[in-house]
């Protein structure tokens, strides 16, 4: 049997599952395990440098050309391993977004700034009040993928009629709904604590990995996400039936507790060998991770 490098033997998934697989380590590290050209989809919601704890000895305070200097390591990174016409979506603070878009554009082109609104935060400075998000979305080419997304006609919670007013032209609607556009409104972060896989700690609703996955890939395409956290792009993954790969430096706790409770039957399982050869370049030796009580 062939002997493992040093460097394979570093990477061994933290998780399983029937279409994914996580690994409990620096994102570098693991896009370099990955081979050129290979990813559908790249969803990527990184630290913000805000000095923000997450709770796992991961330091978010780093001197800014510091941080850009680590952004573009991973942002390069994550192009090389993009498929011709796949996706790349980068959700930032618009001061960090538009550095990031300007690195994207080297390798991608541009194809949305989608604005996401944000709640609850305050002006400071001379300053506007920040009210949105920023979801860059660029691609490799023309995308190989793009799946129209339709949101239900709004209506009243209360009377059940229509909130908007379409100027006599209700009729001419599609019953599946209004087309997505590039200004999300029902995306601001969960609050409570109960519906946080990891308390204290920003997360992302689903539905924006969701969105994202559904535009930009097909059942059994596969989407990595570099910033695991508590794991909302791999159970949005999972459940729309693509592959998924992912990377989180601390705990993994919080994803393992998200998949006992939302796919438990998924787990220790491994996505096809198909898959995992075109992924990685040395995938021989990675074994379903069983779950542990
Ligand atoms: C903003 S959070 C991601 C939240 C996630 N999208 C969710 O909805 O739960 C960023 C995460 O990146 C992780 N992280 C920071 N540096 C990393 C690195 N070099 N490699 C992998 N993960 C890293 C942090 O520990 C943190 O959990």
């Amino acid at each position: 049997m062939a002997r493992k490098s040093p460097q394979d033997r570093r990477l061994q998934p933290r998780l399983t599952t029937t279409h994914g697989l996580l690994f409990q380590t620096d994102c570098l590290r693991l896009l370099e395990a990955i081979r050129d050209e290979s990813i559908q989809c790249v969803f990527a919601d990184p630290p913000f440098n805000l000095r923000k704890n997450y709770g796992n000895g991961f330091s978010d305070a780093k001197d800014e050309p510091a941080y850009f200097s680590w952004c573009n390591q991973w942002i390069d990174e994550c192009c090389r391993v993009l498929a011709p016409g796949g996706a790349f979506f980068l959700y930032a603070l618009p001061r960090l977004a538009y550095r990031f878009a300007a690195r994207l554009e080297l390798a991608l082109q541009f194809r949305h700034w989608v604005a996401l609104t944000m709640k609850g935060s305050f002006p400071r400075g001379r300053r506007l009040y920040p009210a949105h998000y920023a979801l860059l979305y660029f691609t490799k080419g023309e995308p190989r993928i793009f799946n129209r997304v339709r949101l239900p006609i709004p209506t009243c919670r209360h009377c059940g009629k229509d909130v908007r007013d379409y100027g006599g032209h209700r009729k001419y609607l599609n019953p599946a709904g209004l087309n997505l556009t590039d200004f999300w409104e029902d995306t601001s972060p969960n609050r409570h604590r109960k519906s946080k896989a990891r308390p204290g700690v920003n997360e992302l609703k689903p539905l924006i990995p969701a969105r994202a996955i559904e535009i930009s890939t097909e059942t059994g395409d596969v989407v990595l996400d570099p910033f695991g956290g508590g794991g909302s792009t791999f159970q949005e993954a999972q459940r729309l039936e693509r592959c998924w790969i992912g990377s989180e430096i601390g705990s993994c706790a919080a994803i393992q507790e998200r998949f006992d409770r939302f796919a438990p039957l998924s787990l220790g399982h491994l996505p096809s060998q198909r898959v995992l050869r075109s992924v990685f370049r040395h995938p021989s030796e990675f074994a379903p991770v069983k779950r542990t009580a």
